[in-house]
């Protein structure tokens, strides 16, 4: 059977990879409006110095959601902005963008973010936000998207790291990892392959986003 495959790999060349580690690591603002798994599965890489970051804060938007446990757990500071109480969708990212300056954050990473943004957000991280999607983009993004692959009978899904633009779960892809379908799948056993994609290649995907981030420069 076909084993799930990172179909980019972030190989770092040895001296690009010294380079990245002679500066000090990029802070990582987190925004999650559920579980979390994605934000702890960052930590973890962090805590096992396979990602050279630290996460300042995550923003929830969610009253509910998982991931201010998770956040705790780790010592990690959890604001709850609730878009619910702001008038518009630029007001709710300007509260956010300022949230996150507030931490000097230089990277804004979206782990299950559930929210569209705007031109308030964009121009505040141009090039420096990064999204996670559980579907090969362009197919399927948007909500569902492990419910949409099986409902189109692909025989393939997968998860897909990308730079954020204005549109929903559209930017450059930063890298892709395929699972196949199996005939008996439903959304929860292949949610779940794909989360374990998910978890392996987010780590890699920012890692090597910030080490071109550092020969680039800063917008
Ligand atoms: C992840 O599967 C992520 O790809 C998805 O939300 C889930 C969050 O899980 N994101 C999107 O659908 C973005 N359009 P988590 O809270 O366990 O990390």
């Amino acid at each position: 059977m076909l084993q799930p495959q990172a179909l980019v790999s972030p190989a770092l060349s040895p001296d690009f990879d010294e380079q990245y580690r002679s500066f000090p690591p990029a802070k990582l603002g987190v925004l999650a409006s559920g579980s979390g798994t994605n934000f702890e599965a960052l930590i973890q890489a962090i805590a096992d110095g396979d990602l050279r970051a630290e996460i300042p804060v995550v923003i929830y938007n969610n009253p509910g959601a998982k991931v201010a446990a998770r956040a705790a757990r780790w010592g990690i500071p959890a604001v709850l902005l609730d878009h619910r109480n702001y008038v518009s969708r630029e007001a709710f990212d300007y509260e956010v963008v300022q949230t996150l300056k507030r931490h000097q954050v230089d990277w804004a990473i979206m782990a299950g973010w559930m929210r569209r943004v705007t031109t308030v957000f964009i121009d505040a991280f141009p090039q420096r936000a990064i999204n996670i999607h559980p579907s090969i983009l362009p197919s399927f993004p948007g909500i569902r998207a492990i419910e949409q692959a099986l409902e189109a009978k692909v025989k393939v899904a997968g998860c897909t790291v990308h730079l954020v633009d204005l549109e929903v779960d559209s930017g450059p892809i930063l890298m892709q990892a395929v699972v196949p379908i199996l005939d008996n799948d439903t959304p929860e056993t292949l949610h779940a392959r794909v989360q374990a994609q998910e978890h392996a290649i987010f780590p890699k995907a920012i890692g090597l986003a910030i080490a071109q981030g550092h020969k680039s420069p800063t917008p």
